[in-house]
C-alpha cells in the first residue's frame, strides 16, 4: 500500500471533520476527498469509517459502486469514452483503441506518463451524440473523424512538454 504524504492525510483528516455528524457522511466525505486527491486512498476509507462508526468494507462498497469514485490516481486528463449500445454500434470500440493508441493508455487505467486515463463507460444519456467521449468534463458527440480527436491528443501532450 502507498504511503500517504503528510499534506493528503492533512487534507483527508480536514474533510472527515468537516463532515462528520452530518447526513450522509460517507458519500459527502469521500465525494471531496476523491475532489481534493483525485482518487481514495485505502488510509481515507479507514478515517472515513472510523469517523462514521461503519466497518472500512462498508465504505469500500460505496467506493466501488459508485463511479465517480477510483481507487487509483487518475491521470492530469480523464478521458471517459462511452461503450453503450448506441455508440458502440457507431464505432465506439474503434474510438477507443485510437484514443489508447494515441494516450499510449491502457483502458481502465493511467498512461506511464501520467497524463491521461481512459475509462470505458456505461451510457452517458447523450445517445443523440453517440458516439460520445468526454475529455476531462467536456461533451465530444458525433465523432465520425477519429483523427481530429488524434490531433486533439497530439496538442493536450504538445500542450504538457
Ligand atoms: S450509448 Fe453512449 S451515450 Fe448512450
Amino acid at each position: 500500500m502507498e504511503k500517504l504524504n503528510a499534506m493528503s492525510i492533512a487534507k483527508i483528516d480536514e474533510i472527515v471533520a468537516r463532515h462528520k455528524g452530518k447526513k450522509g457522511p460517507v458519500k459527502l466525505m469521500l465525494h471531496d476527498v476523491q475532489h481534493e486527491l483525485g482518487y481514495i486512498p485505502f488510509d481515507a476509507m479507514v478515517k472515513i469509517a472510523d469517523a462514521c462508526g461503519v466497518s472500512v468494507a462498508n465504505v469500500y462498497g460505496v467506493v466501488t459502486f459508485y463511479t465517480q469514485f477510483t481507487t487509483e490516481p487518475k491521470g492530469k486528463h480523464v478521458i471517459n469514452i462511452c461503450m453503450g449500445t448506441a455508440c458502440y454500434v457507431k464505432g465506439a470500440q474503434q474510438l477507443l483503441d485510437k484514443m489508447c493508441e494515441v494516450c499510449e493508455c491502457k483502458v481502465n487505467s493511467t498512461s506511464d506518463d501520467g497524463l491521461f486515463s481512459i475509462d470505458a463507460t456505461r451510457c452517458l444519456g447523450a445517445c443523440g451524440l453517440a458516439p460520445v467521449m468526454i475529455i476531462d468534463g467536456k461533451v465530444h458527440g458525433n465523432i465520425t473523424d477519429l483523427s481530429s480527436m488524434e490531433l486533439l491528443i497530439y496538442e493536450m501532450r504538445a500542450m504538457e512538454a
